[in-house]
């Protein structure tokens, strides 16, 4: 049985999994409105891959016996400037999901629940992983994206991402 509080943080992680989901369509269309279809594509994957987050949460917690609370979705409140704003924000906002789920560990460790922390041993590796990716992507524009050529270079690396199940899968 989880306890409370561990219950809730896994709950409200369903929601900020979701709204992650949803800052990278945001992403995801400012590009293909702007004509990037790489960089569309890479977010568009990326929402999709915060989804199946949101779905792994909310199996954990089925597991476990515990109903699902689904809360609204913030609205991705967003101006972009210029392209490179959203890979900025990408960066910083998989700094605050690794916050998110440093702290569901923390509280996990505290009660004792090794199998809440088991389960987010997948996360801890995936948020490594998905702070990588997004600082590479900054760092890639930053150093190619500042004349046509190499942003077009970049666009088209980009297209090539497709999607993949998560490697995490729970009965
Ligand atoms: Fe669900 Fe990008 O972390």
């Amino acid at each position: 049985m989880l306890s409370a509080k561990v219950k809730d943080l896994l709950n409200a992680q369903v929601n900020a999994e979701f709204y992650s989901a949803y800052l990278y369509l945001d992403f995801s269309n400012y590009y293909k409105d702007e004509g990037l279809d790489g960089y569309a594509n890479w977010y568009y994957i990326q929402a999709q891959e915060e989804r199946d987050h949101a779905m792994l949460f909310i199996q954990y917690l089925q597991q476990n016996g515990e109903p699902v609370v689904l809360e609204a979705i913030d609205k991705p409140d967003m101006n972009y400037g210029g392209f490179i704003d959203p890979l900025k924000e990408g960066a910083k906002h998989e700094r605050h999901v690794t916050d998110l789920i440093n702290t569901i560990y923390a509280a996990a460790h505290e009660e004792k629940d090794f199998r809440t922390m088991q389960f987010l041993d997948w996360f801890v590796k995936e948020q490594a992983e998905e702070e990588d990716n997004a600082d590479n992507n900054v760092q890639k524009f930053e150093l190619f994206g500042g004349d046509a050529k190499g942003l077009y270079m970049l666009d088209n690396e980009l297209k090539a991402r497709v999607y993949a199940a998560p490697s995490l899968v729970l009965d």
